[in-house]
């Protein structure tokens, strides 16, 4: 027996996964980089790396993790560096992607001619989440105005856009391309690569997998351009597990139970978005209130026969 608490990664759950992105990459000719701000546990990353090409990244020692572990095309993205950080970024990476015309204004000089990025806002999103949400108001995610995206032009490479998230809908997804293309068609047609970035749940069992990527492939091809997609849940989802044991029971209006894990150390996504966790099998007949051993809030409710007891 192992000792709990571990997450538990199900290497044939993950290759189901897996599977689908090699369908969309071959139907479509998107490459596909891991978003290590979603997952970054390199013990899989032999199996990843045979399904996906390379990683994105959202901080230096992201992607320096992505050069050392995942290898692949290493894309550097982050929403601001700071200068004492820019020549390690720059050295991990194949292509930089700044947030802001300001960053490239100030960095720009200094990547050593490697391919610039720049990141756009397109003012639409499928976001249900403000804290992700590049449409809410005063956002700092990328820019927004084609004209001034316009003026620096002849020295940006690619765009990357994200404004997708937990996005199952492939009509939505869809309206929401139409839309980029409206606002920004001047501009595609000028780079050599559009990074989609992630939140595209294109690895659902039902999703349109082909229409997905006859859409892709119809935007590459009216573009001129390389299309990137940037999955972190999508590549991982339904395939791990955090496994833990009950500790003590109590009751208290309630049955309660407390197991040995904490929300803020082990699932810290749930906190921020408020969400509950999902337990599994949670078919027994005993109806349990299930605590972690910090402070904070159940983690969830659960119906279980709790043989770890
Ligand atoms: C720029 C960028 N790309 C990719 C991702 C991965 O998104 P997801 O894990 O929802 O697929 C994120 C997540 O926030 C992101 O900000």
């Amino acid at each position: 027996m192992i000792a709990t608490p571990y997450y538990c990664i199900d290497k044939r759950r993950l290759l189901v996964n897996l599977e689908r992105i090699d369908e969309v990459r071959q139907a479509s000719g998107a490459k596909v980089l891991l978003a290590l701000k979603c997952f970054a546990t390199w013990s899989v990353f032999d199996l990843m790396r045979e399904h996906m090409d390379g990683t994105t990244s959202s901080s230096l020692y992201e992607v320096r993790l992505g050069r050392e572990t995942f290898g692949g095309e290493t894309h550097a993205y982050s929403v601001a560096y700071a200068d004492h950080e820019m020549d390690e970024v720059i050295s991990h990476a194949d292509k930089i992607i700044f947030n802001s015309l300001g960053q490239f204004g100030r960095f720009a000089d200094r990547a050593h001619g490697k391919p610039i990025g720049l990141r756009l806002n397109p003012g639409a999103s499928a976001s249900g989440f403000d804290l992700a949400d590049p449409t809410r108001p005063f956002s700092r995610l990328g820019e927004s105005d084609p004209a001034k995206v316009a003026a620096v032009i002849d020295r940006i490479d690619g765009f990357m856009i994200h404004n997708n998230c937990e996005n199952h809908d492939f009509a939505r997804f869809d309206e929401l391309l139409t839309g980029i293309e409206a606002r920004f068609g001047a501009l595609l047609g000028q780079v050599n690569w559009v990074s989609l970035g992630g939140g595209i749940h294109f690895t659902g069992e039902d999703y349109p997998r082909q229409a997905f990527a006859a859409r892709l492939r119809a935007f590459a091809e009216r573009h001129g351009v390389q299309v990137y997609l940037e999955p972190g849940e999508a590549a991982i989802t339904n395939s791990a597990s955090l496994e833990v044991t009950v500790l003590d029971t109590l009751h208290n209006g309630k049955d309660l139970a407390v197991v040995d894990s904490s929300i803020e150390a082990h699932m810290l996504d749930l906190l921020i978005y408020r969400l509950s966790a999902r337990v599994e099998p949670n078919t027994g007949p005993h109806r349990y209130l299930v605590y972690g051993k910090s402070a904070w809030q159940a983690t969830s409710s659960a119906s279980s026969t709790f043989r770890n007891l």
